[in-house]
């Protein structure tokens, strides 16, 4: 096999040594095995952060590569693509511990909602933050993102509920970080205490005002539509609002009660519908047959004590699924995709390949990029991670500890030896600066 690369730069990037190369696309090269498509003994090559060349490492010999290209050796371990969490709200201030042990003590989510604290206390302290301040907040928790294998997540706004505060928390999201990120506006996360008693007042400034002020800040447009939040009339107009603007639609929906956001999310064609836990198969069908991606969260059901998704009846119907951590002070404080795989082996009953297929490809595609990212293949982002261990199956199984060891983002090695490794004024401008 010859790699022909006409008129382009030589490769740049060459990783060997993948005892398992989980490529996540079965049938896209010859050896690939299972239904993750799993290459043993083989080396993959990238050019300028993509992906030109994956295959055994016995056909690299065959392959155009500089003299000076980046070297990496996995040693014989496993390499799956880089963790896609499609729903995260990663950027806040303020701690909730304090409503975690409440929680504990009996004390019910929506008790805490109801009564002036969850949200509503998370909106205090972010409001009262300054854009510096977030983006330091902001950049540690991407840290820690990276460091458990997450190269590309979903940030939401909506502890702001201010025109000027939800864009000073989409402003902070941009944050610099190799980290790759997609932004989503949730204005109407909750009615803050200023429309107290005037839900519909606060969803005509959300639609005419907030939105509006954000454009080209976010490119997906949320809602948090659920008993206790915002009703399905109250949502559509939000989501219209959004889609008007150019902003792709997604929802939490049906996560305290089954309350009509899974039917809505299918009716406008949401690219994603997140939560999920208490629908039944008529949301199920028709979920999947509008295209929407299922989002299981199943963190925030561990962290809730609640229910988890039907996650496996949705993938038995056809649907689109996958995985995000939900990171957030209140229901989900965890960064780790790690862990959420082992929650949704554990609590929704996905088997290993099914939780990593849906932490990566079925996440790329609730965000939209699943031509970008999400498998090791010749077009897409070079970025990869390599385990410590020899299998993808370690996944999962191995929980409660970090088991990503380097992280590679667009080629570039971010982390080495499970540590973040240190790139002068925090920039990566070249592959070779990021390799000791
Ligand atoms: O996805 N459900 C609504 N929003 C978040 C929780 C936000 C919070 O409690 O701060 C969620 O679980
Ligand atoms: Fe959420």
């Amino acid at each position: 096999m010859t790699l022909v690369v006409s008129g382009a730069s030589p490769c740049d990037f060459v990783l060997r040594g993948a005892g398992e190369l989980v490529t996540m696309a079965p049938g896209s090269v010859p050896g690939a095995e299972g239904e993750l498509g799993v290459l043993r003994d083989a080396a993959l090559v990238a050019r300028e952060g993509r992906i030109v060349w994956v295959g055994r490492e016995s056909d690299l010999t065959s392959v155009a590569v500089a003299a000076d290209a980046v070297e990496v050796d996995a040693g014989g371990a496993c390499v799956t693509p880089g963790f896609v969490d499609p729903h995260t709200h990663a950027v806040f201030a303020g701690s909730r511990a304090a409503e975690f042990e409440a929680r504990l003590a009996g004390t019910t989510y929506s008790e805490i909602l109801a009564s002036g604290g969850g949200i509503n206390s998370t909106v205090r302290a972010t409001r009262a933050a300054s854009l510096e301040e977030l983006e330091v907040l902001t950049a540690r928790r991407l840290d820690t993102f990276l460091l458990h294998g997450t190269t590309t997540l979903e940030v939401k706004s909506g502890y702001g509920l201010t025109t000027q505060d939800e864009l000073k928390m989409l402003r902070a999201a941009r944050v610099e970080h190799p980290t790759r990120r997609a932004y989503t506006h949730l204005g109407a996360h909750f009615v803050p205490p200023e429309y107290e008693g005037r839900p519909d007042e606060y969803i005509n400034m959300v639609c005419a005002e907030m939105l509006p002020a954000a454009e080209g800040l976010a490119e997906f447009v949320d809602v948090f539509c659920d008993q206790g939040a915002f009703g399905v009339d109250q949502s559509r107009r939000v989501l219209q609002a959004g889609e008007a603007l150019g902003m792709r639609a997604k929802l939490h929906a049906d996560e305290i009660a089954l309350s009509g956001g899974s039917d809505l999310a299918a009716e406008l064609g949401c690219i994603s519908a997140d939560h999920l836990v208490h629908i039944g198969p008529a949301q199920i069908r028709a979920l999947r047959d509008a295209a929407v991606v299922a989002v299981m969260l199943p963190g925030t059901s561990f962290s809730l004590g609640a229910k988890y998704a039907p996650a496996r009846d949705l993938l038995a119907a056809g649907a689109t699924v996958a995985l995000a951590t939900d990171f957030n002070p209140g229901t989900c404080y965890c960064e780790n995709m790690q862990m959420a795989i082992a929650l949704a082996c554990q609590g929704m009953k996905l088997t290993p390949s099914q939780a990593l297929r849906a932490a990566t490809m079925g996440a790329a595609a609730a965000l939209g990029r699943a031509d970008q990212v999400g498998s090791l293949e010749a077009g897409k982002w070079c970025d990869l991670l390599i385990l410590d261990g020899e299998g993808h199956h370690e996944l999962g199984y191995h929980f409660g500890v970090n088991i990503v060891r380097e992280v590679m983002v667009g080629s570039r090695r971010v982390v080495s030896g499970g540590r973040r490794v240190a790139v002068s004024g925090g920039h990566l401008h070249d592959a070779r600066a990021a390799v000791s």
